[in-house]
Formats: structure tokens, C-alpha cells, sequence
């Protein structure tokens, strides 16, 4: 049969992308195990166990009618949409396999990677809102989130209500109702929720299940996704898409790059919510480089022994720390004091993940005095890698709020916030007991 036969029934197909076996026996395969080498074929790359770094900007086609097939794919001319690969602001062999094993751990149909979790964020919201309409989202959300919904979202027309990351189903349906009515007045719609759970650095956790079925009683449940920022949590201790998540959200650059050494960020769920997030991407580019894609499968082999490791090291040094005579409280989901929220959490978490809030007795000096003295712990904003790291929101990443939303929020200037790693767990407590002697 001449190529060209060949390429219109086949064109430029993405190369066997199938993974060999996901079950066994009737058995399903866990996350731990694809992800050794899910959605990729050694035998496509010269026998290499590993993939190798595809570094190109675009792909060949096989011949020209495979190349026009594509684009009657892409333009909609032919039903079905584009297949292969075509050029690497859209996608490439790396962020592809990345895709596959991301939607993995959250049971989603599809993944999309991106640049940075802001670049994830922001890019997906554009994608769901038009002028008009209103986000409605739990608060506090991560201060680049916040602001761009308040600040960025505004100019083109889009407002937002907020609540409480806590609020209740009667509160909830209050809300949806009120954005509903702000929508009708704006000649928009409800575009979507978001949430962040837990919130930081209050820890407060946001019912998902609450969220969904007020969405359904009060909004179009088809046209109004509900977005999660799974970061803290995820993707070993919440599954948000099985408690009535639509859309889960990362940065990449936390625990599941967890060696402090990327930035990157993605989305998963059904196709349906993420083919307009990955139209918009092909347009305004964002998706993680090669490299970035490469260096997060090899992260991905290590994500949940390296999650399992520091959420027990946090679990013994909160212990150590939870009756310390030098420290005044903790903000760790492992000692939870409200009966509501154990209820989120036993509903909606497998374990208490490994970032926390420390209350130092006293003030800013005390704070700074302890953060000083820490010796393994390195003082630096971020979470999720595998060395602890410590700093002092109210001084640092949320120095600019304002000094009543910071009393609202709880951050006191004596929150120290802590990301436990994957260190000897005695030794951190030898750390953070050396640390206190010094407040
Ligand atoms: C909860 C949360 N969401 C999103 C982001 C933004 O991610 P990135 O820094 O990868 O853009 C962060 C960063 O700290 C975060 O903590």
C-alpha cells in the first residue's frame, strides 16, 4: 500500500502510547507501579528503559496528506480532532508520558502540564470565564491566586465571591445563591468554583462533598466545573475528583517534584473540562519544557515513598513539639480540634501531610530567634522537597496583607510554618529541640 494510504488512515500517530498491562489477574495496577513505565514503549526510542529528552521544537509529518489531515483535525474540518504530534508549544513525547501518569494518581481521564502551578491556574480560568461572569472561591487562597482573580480577572469584566475555607452546606447554597443573582445582574455566569484545601497557612479544609451538592442544587452542574488546588495534599493523602472535584490542580514544584529543583504545575480531569484549558495552552503556550517534563516522571517513580517518609517525620516531630513548653499551638491536620473539620478530613484525607504551622511562644522575636538557631531545617518559603525548610509568613510571603486580614487569618507574628522532609526524624527532632532552647 503506497505511504500515502498508509498516512491518511494513520497520520503521524502518537506512537503506542498504550500502557502494556495496567491489571493483573482482574488486579488493578497501583500508582506506585505505572509509574515505572506507563505511556512508554523502549521500543520507540532504540531500546532506552528510559525516555530520553525529546529537545525539538516541532515534529515531521510522514507526507503531506498526513500534515493536512492534522490540520483538518485541529480547525475542525474533520471530526475526531488532531492526533501525533506537530509542534511543542502543544505538546512533545516528555509532557505527554508526564500527562498520562499525572491523570493516574488522581483517577482523571486527562492531565494537562504547564510551565509553573500559577501558569496551571491562570490558564485554566481564562479558559472558563468570559466578561460577566463570577468565580466563586474559598478563602484564603494562595496569594498569586487571590490576586490574580482580584486584580487581573477585574479587567476584563470578571468579579468573585469568596467563603469561608469551612463554610457549611447551608452557608454554601447561600453563596452559589448570591453569585447566581451577581452573575444575572452582570449578564454573565456562575463560571466556576474554586477551592484550595487545606487552606494556607490557616489548614483549614474546605468539604468538597458539601461543595458539590450545593453546586447541583443551586447551579448548572454541567456548566460550572469545580476546581481544586491539590497541592498540599496531593496526590497521595486527598483524591479530590472521588469526593466531587471536577478539575484538580498542582504546582508540580512541591511534593510531587519534591527535590526543590523544577518549577512546573498541571491539571486533570474529564476530557470535557480540559480540552478548552489545553486549546487555550496551544494558543498562549505554558506547558512544561522538555526537561522539566523528564525530570518530573523520575520524581514521580519516588512521589509516594517520598510522601509516605516526611508525612511520619511530621507526624513524630509534631508529637515531640505538641506539649513543648516553648511552643503555644500547632496547625497540623494529624491534631485537629474542631469536630467539623475531623469530619472534612476523615471524609476527604488519607493522612495529615508533612506542612504545618508552628506557634512560637511569643512574638516576632521569638519567631526569628528559633529560625535562626535551626541548623538542619534551611529558612526558605516553599514546601513539599525532601530537606525541611521553615519561615515566618507574617514577615515574609504575606507581609503585604493587610494587618487586619492577617488577624482574621490567624497569622500571628509568631507562625513559624514548616515543611517537614524525608531527614532522620530524630535528627530534626534534635533540631527543632536545639532551636526552641534558643527562643
Ligand atoms: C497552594 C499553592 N498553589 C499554587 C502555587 C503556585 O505554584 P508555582 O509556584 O509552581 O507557580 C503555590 C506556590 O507556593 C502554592 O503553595
Amino acid at each position: 500500500m503506497p505511504d500515502s494510504t498508509d498516512a491518511v488512515t494513520t497520520p503521524t500517530p502518537r506512537r503506542n502510547p498504550k500502557p502494556k498491562v495496567t491489571t493483573i489477574a482482574g488486579r488493578e495496577l497501583k500508582p506506585s507501579t505505572l509509574m515505572m513505565g506507563h505511556g512508554f514503549d523502549p521500543a520507540l526510542s532504540e531500546g532506552s528503559l528510559k525516555a530520553p529528552i525529546f529537545l525539538t521544537s516541532t515534529f515531521a509529518f510522514e507526507n503531506s496528506a498526513a500534515g493536512k489531515r492534522h490540520f483538518e483535525g485541529i480547525t475542525g474540518k474533520r471530526p475526531g480532532g488532531a492526533e501525533g504530534l506537530v509542534y511543542s508549544r502543544f505538546n512533545g513525547p516528555n509532557q505527554e508520558i508526564l500527562e498520562d501518569r499525572l491523570a493516574i494518581w488522581d483517577g482523571a481521564e486527562d492531565a494537562l502540564s504547564f510551565s509553573s502551578g500559577m501558569t496551571a491556574i491562570t490558564v485554566m480560568m481564562l479558559a472558563y470565564c468570559n466578561h460577566g461572569d463570577v468565580i466563586v472561591h474559598s478563602g484564603p487562597l494562595y496569594a498569586a491566586t487571590e490576586g490574580f482573580v482580584a486584580k487581573v480577572l477585574s479587567k476584563f469584566g470578571i468579579t468573585y465571591i469568596d467563603f469561608a475555607a469551612g463554610a457549611t452546606r447551608a452557608e454554601l447554597d447561600g453563596v452559589l445563591a448570591k453569585a447566581k443573582e451577581q452573575a444575572n445582574a452582570q449578564g454573565g455566569k456562575v463560571a466556576m468554583v474554586y477551592l484550595e484545601s487545606p487552606a494556607n497557612p490557616t489548614n483549614a479544609l474546605v468539604d468538597v462533598q458539601a461543595v458539590r451538592d450545593a453546586r447541583d442544587a443551586v447551579l448548572d452542574a454541567d456548566g460550572t466545573p469545580i476546581a481544586i488546588d491539590n497541592t498540599f495534599l496531593g496526590p497521595l493523602w486527598s483524591r479530590p475528583l472521588d469526593h466531587g472535584a471536577d478539575v484538580v490542580v498542582y504546582s508540580l514544584t512541591k511534593y510531587v517534584g519534591g527535590h526543590s529543583d523544577l518549577v512546573a504545575g498541571s491539571i486533570a480531569g474529564a476530557k470535557r473540562w480540559i480540552n478548552p484549558v489545553r486549546a487555550l495552552r496551544n494558543t498562549m503556550g505554558g506547558i512544561a519544557d522538555p526537561n522539566t517534563a523528564w525530570m518530573l516522571l523520575r520524581s514521580l517513580e519516588t512521589v509516594e515513598l517520598r510522601m509516605q517518609r516526611a508525612g511520619e517525620n511530621a507526624a513524630k516531630v509534631c508529637a515531640f513539639l505538641k506539649d513543648h513548653p516553648k511552643v503555644d499551638g500547632l496547625g497540623y491536620l494529624g491534631f485537629i480540634d474542631d469536630p467539623r473539620q475531623q469530619d472534612i478530613y476523615n471524609r476527604h484525607c488519607s493522612g495529615a501531610g508533612s506542612t504545618f504551622s508552628l506557634f512560637v511562644k511569643g512574638g516576632e522575636a521569638e519567631a526569628f530567634r528559633f529560625l535562626d538557631a535551626m541548623k538542619i531545617a534551611k529558612l526558605a518559603v516553599s514546601l513539599g522537597g525532601t530537606e525541611t525548610l521553615a519561615s515566618c509568613p507574617a514577615a515574609m510571603t504575606h507581609l503585604s496583607v493587610p494587618d487586619d486580614r492577617k488577624a482574621q487569618l490567624g497569622i500571628t507574628p509568631n507562625l513559624v510554618r514548616i515543611s517537614i522532609g524525608i531527614e532522620d526524624p530524630d535528627d530534626l527532632i534534635a533540631d527543632f529541640d536545639q532551636a526552641l532552647a534558643a527562643v
